[in-house]
């Protein structure tokens, strides 16, 4: 077991670790992304698929990604250079921490986008925009929010200056305090918006919808429905691209990895469970369409809110919330870079953090105008957002986290992987963990891959 720190920091206690890995996997994915993906492949079969990838590849590469974080207490690429020549294995093992940086830069780019929505819509909520909206109206609203580049600008632009604020002053100090009263909150939140889709909604119908699954509904596009269920799992826990991997560096040796993943990992789910419960019972009410794309959430909330009582007020604390969820998981796509540019180049958080944070905002930019000003400009059918957001998810994350696999799984000795687990007295769960690493894991993201380009 390793007994090092690292330079950036160390969390407090263990649950400083609990509450700043779960402020990184929940976020937009949970809230945003879950329920509009889940819409696209109608439903049921989607969300089945979506859990077993958490169970059965989620849980055993996100104990691998803390392992491998905290034995090397470094940034991921420092991280996996070091393990690579104590391993005694090829040092091109450094790639998989540049792939994570890549994928961060190209996620955190269109989510700070789609967070400054969200910012907008607190300004919204509590203008009373929404009082007694219907759907139509609710599109209008939405719609007229991304056909403004300078409006979408501005909050790209703070929440940037945001990310990079927190990020300089160091992950530990101010994040922890943050996610503490935070998560606890949005997570009554979610569930007060759920009784309400209950009350008012078509809450069975929406049960349905996300529960019974209808694999028939896949049809043509199975293969996609499947690999998108997989690259939604590793979106929302935040794997394969070294952001957990880093806040793995910051955690003490004696806390219990497979024990901290578990609950991080239910956490997570149980958001984007309740997040669905809370929107499809109001989608089917209202004959919306549930595969209406990134501004489902956007497009049926504001019905919710402008129906019930206190709305504005419990619409303003919903989008507060959920940009809070969406900074501390921001923070965490920001802090691989920052640690690197720390490490490497020498340079102070402050310096790293701010040249990390223009680089990103920059790209964002062209995220933001790909929704309006460039709407012409496609790739593979896509627009800029939609595309950094289908391949980091669908592509990169999943890559990374079968590298993740097979180094934890293969490369690592397997005395190094039992002694920095420690699950050591409880030989069934190391072996229990050991099968699904080496072989569930990347067995299955590479079937999914094949099945999802026709190869299979
Ligand atoms: N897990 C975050 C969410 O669900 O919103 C997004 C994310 C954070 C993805 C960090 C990847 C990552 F490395």
């Amino acid at each position: 077991m390793s007994t090092t720190t690292s330079l950036h920091g160390m969390w407090s206690s263990r649950l400083a670790f609990i509450l700043a890995a779960t402020g990184s996997a929940v976020g937009l994915g949970n809230v945003w992304r879950f329920p509009y993906t889940a819409g696209e492949y109608g439903g049921g079969a989607f969300v089945l698929v979506y859990l077993l990838c958490v169970a059965a590849i989620g849980i055993p590469i996100m104990m691998a990604e803390i392992m491998l974080g905290r034995r090397g207490r470094q940034s991921p690429i420092n991280t996996m250079r070091a393990l690579a020549r104590q391993e005694g294995a090829c040092s091109a093992w450094q790639f998989l921490g540049w792939m994570g940086i890549v994928a961060g830069f190209l996620i955190l780019s269109f989510y700070s986008v789609i967070a400054g929505w969200t910012m907008a819509y607190v300004v919204r909520a509590g203008a009373g925009q929404f009082q007694g909206i219907d759907g139509e109206a609710a599109g209008a609203i939405f719609n007229a929010l991304i056909a403004d580049p300078e409006r979408l600008l501005a909050w790209h632009t703070i929440f940037m200056v945001l990310c990079v604020l927190v990020v300089a002053r160091g992950v530990a100090s101010g994040l922890e305090k943050a996610v503490r009263f935070l998560m606890p909150a949005l997570f009554v939140l979610l569930i007060v918006m759920v009784i309400y889709a209950a009350q008012t909604g078509d809450f069975a119908g929406g049960m349905a919808y996300l529960f019974k699954p209808d694999f028939a509904k896949l049809g043509a596009h199975a293969g996609e429905a499947v690999l998108s269920a997989m690259g939604q799992a590793f979106f929302s826990l935040s794997l394969g691209m070294g952001a957990i991997m880093i806040y793995g560096s910051y955690l003490n040796s004696q806390a219990s990895i497979g024990q901290n993943t578990v609950i991080i990992a239910v956490m997570d789910t149980m958001v984007a469970l309740l997040a669905g419960l809370a929107i499809f019972p109001i989608v089917l009410a209202n004959g919306l369409e549930p595969g209406s794309g990134p501004g489902l959430i956007f497009q049926t909330l504001p019905i919710a809110f402008g129906q019930m009582p206190g709305g504005a007020f419990f619409g303003v604390l919903f989008f507060v919330l959920l940009v809070f969820a969406a900074w501390t998981s921001a923070i965490s796509l920001l802090e691989p870079m920052v640690a690197w540019l720390v490490e490497n180049l020498g340079f102070s958080r402050v310096r790293a953090a701010t040249l990390a944070g223009v680089a990103v905002w920059l790209l964002g930019i062209a995220c933001l105008l790909s929704l309006n000003v460039w709407s012409g400009f496609t790739l593979f059918g896509k627009g800029i957002l939609d595309l950094f957001d289908y391949v980091t998810a669908n592509v990169l994350l999943p890559l990374g986290g079968v590298l993740i696999a097979v180094f934890a799984g293969w490369v690592m000795q397997r005395r190094s992987s039992e002694a920095e687990l420690g699950l050591g007295a409880n030989a069934v769960l190391y072996r229990g963990w050991r099968l699904l690493i080496r072989y569930i894991a990347p067995a299955g993201v590479i079937l999914v891959f094949l099945n999802a380009i026709g190869l299979l």
